[in-house]
């Protein structure tokens, strides 16, 4: 019988897990942006595709620092993730529709990943892994700006365009009722439209 293994063992497992799991984010965000119609959605997922691939060199420092291998092991949870995202890149959806459909795919993303990390900075943390639980911090950092982002872009225009096409008789009263629907997306608390701590980017999309 083997010795149980400690919240050390654990914690590697997680970080081998987190280490396949934004390999294989780099993959599925080039589909995101490919997708989207929206200029600064795209972007949004370009500039996220490049920050994923610092967190990839920063999981590796975070095993150097540990003494561990970087090593990957296959993460099921963000696999599923990414197949429903393409799934949904299979619907026939009008712009603004698929637009807002995949800052969902990408917020569930963002969310799984920020699950981990959060997870992981405190076990480190706790374990008195430093250098490990700052560079996990700079990563979870990242993940929630993006998650930010996604809401602002979401609110900042592609939701009320999906929503006027599919229901184009109840445009007046949207102003009104901007205020009630703050926490619709899940970065959404503690924003309002008005007096924006995030800028709210209007849709200048056209391709
Ligand atoms: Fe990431
Ligand atoms: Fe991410």
């Amino acid at each position: 019988m083997a010795e149980a293994g400690t919240l050390h063992d654990a914690f590697i497992d997680e970080l081998r897990d987190t280490y396949d799991a934004e390999k294989q984010l780099t993959k599925a965000l080039p589909k995101l942006a490919k997708a989207a119609t929206s200029p600064e959605l795209r972007s949004a997922f370009e500039t996220h595709l490049e920050e994923t691939r610092g967190h990839i060199e920063r999981l590796e420092q975070v095993f150097e620092s540990i003494d561990e291998k970087p090593r990957g092991k296959h993460c099921d949870g963000i696999a599923g993730i990414i197949e429903e995202g393409k799934s949904i890149m299979g619907e026939e959806f009008d712009e603004a529709t698929m637009d807002a459909c995949l800052i969902a795919a990408g917020q569930r993303a963002e969310h799984y990943e920020m699950a981990a990390y959060g997870t992981l900075v405190a076990w480190a943390r706790g374990m008195g892994h430093e250098e490990a639980a700052n560079l996990l911090q700079e990563i979870l950092d990242e993940e929630k700006a993006t998650d930010e982002k996604l809401s602002a872009l979401a609110e900042g225009g592609i939701n009320q365009e999906a929503a006027s096409a599919a229901h184009p008789d109840e445009d007046e009263d949207e102003e009104d009722e901007d205020e009630e629907d703050e926490d619709s997306q899940p970065a959404a608390r503690g924003r309002s439209r008005g007096g924006a701590a995030v800028a709210t980017p209007k849709r200048t999309s056209k391709r």
